[in-house]
Parts: structure tokens; sequence; C-alpha cells
């Protein structure tokens, strides 16, 4: 009798491990403490791990227009048939409808875990709602899905990444010892339907609201709430034609204009193509990216594109399935585990919600500045490879 009430108990943490989500992200470790304590009692052999090695994975992408969402698909098929796992993955051209229709796909082909990287954070409910009545957990990938279907989230610490943009800039040009000195600045945004678009415009523009507001700064077209200057779907023809209207509105008659902030790399070659092709002023302009993506690096080494904020989205897919594998098999799920992958990932319980005051457990990697002076590092990652003429290509 007392092993099949063990044998139950054992059965109800690992369900209800797999079907907690962000809403009862805190519960989790509720959970998994009562888990634990179930688990202390497990069987040494722990046929949950067993029986679940080999599952199948649906791996959802937004798009293959934007060069890293290959490598994160390329990198979590890879991790994931490593592993064991059978996976579906599919690229939903940035179009939400068919990103559901893809996950709905996914779910009818019976997988056992979703991983998603959503195209708009508030588009996916009724698949998300299909995979919570279905019992199949969600790892919301790099993104957030704005869904308490959602049980974990990974991705990187993405205020940082804004932050890192505007020390950058602060530090690039000395702010702190401008004295009377006045920069011009313009800013471009990401998608407003990204949720991480806002956590980069807001840690960037944290960092310079100070010397905006003190005149140290000067947006001359006055553009720099998050709306006007967000890119739809980072565009970058979309971020190229707004850059010209800007430039031939407010810098044809010889204004100057010293940085341009911008919050990834595609928005950034659009920015960067409308310097080059309309702006009259002599100087080279900072400007800022995120991403690493091989025509942004080139920029980096011609001097053009000033700064890219790198995410190691290889590491990002290591960790994914580090977590997978303790979702399926019910294991607790802590600080403990994002510790044990051997990269810098924090496990933070408060940044995100899936809905209001729903925290989701995030496990956050660490993004790092690239400049023309330490393009090495991304060599030494083992995925950039640098050519004889000093341009760097994803392995
Ligand atoms: C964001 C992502 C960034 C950025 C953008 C374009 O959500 O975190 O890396 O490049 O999408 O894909």
């Amino acid at each position: 009798m007392k092993r099949k009430l063990l044998g139950a108990l054992l059965s109800v943490a690992m369900v209800a491990s797999l079907l907690v989500g962000c809403s009862s992200g805190g519960s989790t470790s509720t959970a998994d403490n009562a888990g634990n304590d179930t688990q202390a009692e497990a069987p040494a052999n722990n046929t949950q791990t067993e029986t679940t090695a080999g599952g199948k994975i649906g791996i959802s992408m937004p798009t293959q227009s934007l060069e890293r969402w290959n490598r994160d698909g390329a990198y979590l098929d890879e991790q994931f048939k490593a592993a064991g796992f059978e996976t579906i993955l599919t690229f939903s051209d940035n179009d939400s409808g068919r990103q559901v229709n893809d996950i709905q796909n996914m779910l009818a082909d019976g997988v056992d875990l979703l991983i998603v990287a959503a195209i708009d954070g508030e588009a996916l409910n009724t698949a998300m709602n299909e995979a919570a009545e279905a019992n199949v957990p969600v790892i919301s990938y790099d993104r957030l899905i704005l869904n308490d279907a959602v049980s974990y989230y990974v991705s990187f610490d993405n205020y940082t990444v804004g932050k890192l943009q505007g020390e950058f800039i602060e530090k690039e040009l000395d702010l702190a010892n401008a004295g009377d000195k006045v920069y011009n600045l313009e800013i471009t945004a990401g998608d407003p339907a990204d949720n991480n678009a806002g956590y980069f415009y807001n840690g960037a523009v944290d960092v310079l609201r100070p010397y905006i507001d003190a005149g140290t700064l000067n947006i001359v077209s006055g553009q720099i709430d998050f709306d006007t200057v967000a890119t739809a779907q980072w565009n970058t023809d979309t971020a190229l034609e707004r850059a010209q209207n800007v430039l031939s509105s407010y810098y044809a008659d010889g204004t100057q204009l010293d940085v341009w902030l911008c919050s990834n790399d595609s928005t950034a070659l659009g920015v960067a193509q409308a310097i080059t092709s309309d702006y009259a002023g002599s100087n080279s302009v900072v400007i800022t990216g995120q991403d690493g993506d091989e025509a942004n690096l080139k920029n980096i080494v011609d001097g053009v594109q000033t700064m890219t904020v790198y995410k190691n989205v290889s590491n990002e897919s290591i960790v994914t399935l580090g977590l997978a594998k303790a979702m399926l098999a019910g294991d607790t799920i802590d600080a403990s585990l994002a510790n044990s992958f051997g990269i810098e990932c924090a496990y933070d319980t408060e940044s995100y919600e899936t809905s209001a005051g729903n925290k989701c457990p995030s496990f956050l990697l660490v993004p790092n500045v690239i400049t023309k002076d330490n393009l090495q590092e991304l060599v030494d990652t083992g995925l950039y490879t640098m050519g004889d003429d000093g341009y760097l290509s994803a392995n």
C-alpha cells in the first residue's frame, strides 16, 4: 500500500511540475520543494528520467529573415537531437497567425514540450491555451510570451542589453565630462510586438536620460518616445526609411549628428545605410547594435558601426536543453539548475510576468559588448571564423 501511495505521489509531483505555468512560478519551487520531499524518497533508479529521455520537442522560431533566428533554430535542433530527442523545427515568417498554426500542428503531432520564440508575445493565446489543455509545458525562448501557459523563460538579461548600449555611448562620448558640449542623438528601437524591445529601449534610455535632461544629449528630431522610434518586425528597410526621413528633415542644413542608438543589428544596418547615403557631415557617427550579425560585424571592422551587444545563442540553446530535460524528468528547477550549466546564467523569479502579478521563473544569460578591439572574443567562442580580410563569418 505504501509503495502504491508513493508511486501516486511521485506521479502527481511530476505532472504538477510539468503543468505549472509562470502564473504559479513561485509555487513551482513550492511544488518542487514538495517534490523534493517526495523525490528524496524517489526510487534509486528514478524511472521518471528513464521514461522521459528521447521525447518529442516542438521548436517554433519566428522567422529566417533575421539572421540570429537561423542560428537559434539550428543550435536548438542540434542540441536536442544530440540528446536523443525527436524534434519539429518551424520558422513562421514573422506571421503570428502562421506561428499559431505551426504550434497547433506540433501539438497535434504529440510533442512533449514546446520551445517558442514569439513573433508577438500577445498573439499566441490560442496555441498556448491548447498547450495548457494538452498538459504540454512551454519554454518561452528569448522573447517572453504573455500567457500563463508558459512554464519558464530562457533569455538574456534584456534590460542589461540596453544598459550596455547606453553605457557605451556614455563612455564613448565621455558624457560625464562633456561640460557645455552638446551631442546630437537619434534613436531607433525594436518591434513593439516583441516584449524584449521595451527592455532594450528602457535599459539604454535610463542611462542616457540624465544627459538628455541636462541638455548634453540633444535629440534634434524630438523623436524619443518608444512608439515613434520603434521598428515593426525589426525590419532593416523600415529603419532605413525612417532614418532617411530624419536626416532629410533635421540634418540637411549641416547640423552634426553624433550618435544613433539602435537596439539591434538589423535596424543598425538600415540606419548605417541611411547615414552613408544621406548624411552630409564628415564626422563618423557612433552607432550601437545587438546580435553580432555578419554584415554588422563587417561594418564594425570598417568603422561604420561602433559596437554590438553579443548574445551567445549557442549557450542559450544549451540552457534551454538543460531546463527541458529537468522539466520532463520532474527534477527540481531552481538556481542550482542555472548554476549547473557551466554558463553564466541567473535564475530570476522576479523580473518577468506572463500576466499581471504572475511571475515567470527565468534563466537569464549574460550579454557582452563587442567592438573592433575585441572581435577575437567571438572567434574564441568557436562560433565565428576571422578571414584574412579581418572580417568574421559565422561557422
Ligand atoms: C529580439 C532579440 C534580439 C533582436 C531582435 C531581432 O527579441 O532578443 O536579439 O535581434 O529580436 O531578432
